[in-house]
């Protein structure tokens, strides 16, 4: 049975909600957990997701204990893991690639069907392996898996061609249990760095430079349990923000860190919108009619391209001509043909989207095609006059938890109702 989720717009949202763990810091943290000899690694804060539940069924697979409930998980991971990973749930989800640097530096060995692309681009893994390799591993690509052996990992200079997050995460869970130092030059900078390397320096690990470019880690014997709260998600509490400001709304977004979210707030204010920062809350204030602005979207503190769906639903409505470049896949444009559908004046030039201002939109039948893009086309449907019906929305409970919940407690008209498998818009 699939659900759709249908929604009514043109309603200004009120009211506050509290921002959900960081799922892209909680994939990695429970990754990690593959690292220690014994003990238990106690989480706090995770969302409640279907990619929680993904990487939870990877880690089983592997050996480990997982205990989750009410936003408490426990992993306990046995003295034998197993190292080759099911390619059935590696397919499901791109970060199943983290357990490659933790299974390398515990078991010694790993075998990963490499992650499938999606609808954002090819998303190889190269920069991962090539810095793995660096630290001595053995890979081999046989039959669409990576094959990958070290006896023991030594301690490597590693330059990432990109900042990539992943290939960061991966070759810093790797490089704690090697022998020696290894920096890693051209780290990525995302806070999800920072609260991993937090969970890794509480198991005994020895890590400096996280959140900084460069990164140096000193390795150890072996790793023991911690506890670690995982931080507020950034991209969930600015999709909530975007919501306020695309409704003209006065929506409050709790339990957050601002200054993880410096460049959407200050394209916001920008924009015109009027915005209130205090603490660990950010509140958009009603009757902003957004200016026209222009952005393109970077590594972190960069303008985020998990944002850049989000933000373009918001300009399709602002007053003028706005210019968003994406700078961080090379395709990451699926959702233009289904805002267009809504009445969005939307034309991509390579790279680049240039978006003309309407007064309204009108809701229509669309298709979530990833999770950024299915967040965008909600916050579409909550300004747009008329319903908006959402298909293939199991990509947006990917990373929203409790999305209908926390939408109707703004005031949102929203509701999950089952569909056909292949139910689809009616073109
Ligand atoms: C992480 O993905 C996030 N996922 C993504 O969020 C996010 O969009 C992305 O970082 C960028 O911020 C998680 O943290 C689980 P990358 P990741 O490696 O690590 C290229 C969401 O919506 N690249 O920084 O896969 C790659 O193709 C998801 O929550 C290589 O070429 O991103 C892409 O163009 C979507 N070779 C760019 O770098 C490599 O070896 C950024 O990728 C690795 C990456």
């Amino acid at each position: 049975m699939n659900h759709k989720l249908v929604l009514r717009g043109d309603r200004p949202l009120k009211g506050s909600i509290t921002a959900q763990g960081a799922k892209n810091a909680a994939l990695p943290v429970m990754a990690s957990a593959l690292l220690m000899k014994n003990g238990t690694l106690e989480l706090s804060r995770v969302p409640d997701l279907h990619d929680i539940q993904t990487m939870s069924d990877l880690l089983r697979n592997l050996g480990a204990e997982v205990h989750f409930s009410e936003g408490k998980m426990n992993i306990v991971t046995p003295d034998q893991l197993d190292w080759a990973t099911p390619p059935a749930l590696v397919r499901k989800m791109r970060a199943s690639s983290l357990v490659l640097g933790p299974l390398l530096a515990r078991c010694h060995r790993a075998v990963l069907p490499l992650p499938g692309g999606c609808a954002i681009g090819s998303r190889p893994i190269d920069l991962h392996l090539k810095g793995l390799t660096k630290m001595g591993a053995e890979i081999r690509l046989e039959h669409g898996s990576v094959h990958a052996e070290a006896s023991r990992l030594k301690g490597a200079r590693i330059y990432l061609d990109f900042p990539s997050v992943g290939a960061t995460e991966n070759l810093l869970m790797a490089a704690v249990l090697a022998e020696g130092e290894t920096v890693i030059e051209n780290a990525a900078r995302e806070p999800e760095i920072s609260n991993l390397a937090e969970t890794l320096i509480r198991m005994g690990g020895q890590i400096d430079g996280d959140g900084t470019g460069t990164i140096r880690v000193k390795g150890v014997e072996e790793l023991h349990g911690t506890e670690i709260t995982i931080i507020p998600d950034r991209i969930e509490a600015s999709t909530y923000i975007l919501a306020g400001a695309i409704t003209g709304g006065d929506v409050t977004v709790k339990g957050m860190e601002p200054e993880h979210l410096e460049a959407l707030l200050a394209k916001l204010e920008e924009a015109g919108a009027h915005l209130s920062i205090q603490g660990d809350c950010v509140r958009t204030l009603p009757d902003t009619l957004l200016s026209a602005v222009s952005l393109k979207t970077l590594p972190y503190p960069g303008f985020p391209t998990d944002l850049q769906p989000q933000i373009m639903a918001a300009l399709c409505l602002a007053r003028g001509t706005s210019v968003i470049q994406e700078r961080v896949f090379e395709s990451r444009f699926l959702h233009v043909s289904e805002l267009k559908r809504m009445g969005c004046q939307i034309e991509l030039q390579g790279d680049t989207a240039i978006i003309t201002g309407v007064e309204h939109l009108t809701g229509a039948e669309v298709r979530a095609t990833d999770l950024r893009a299915g967040a965008a086309l909600v916050l579409a449907g909550l300004a747009a006059n008329g319903y908006t019906c959402i298909y293939q929305m199991g990509h947006i409970q990917r990373g929203y938890e409790n999305m209908v919940e926390k939408l109707r407690s703004l005031g949102g008209d929203v509701e999950i109702v089952p569909c056909d498998e292949n139910e689809g818009p009616k073109f």
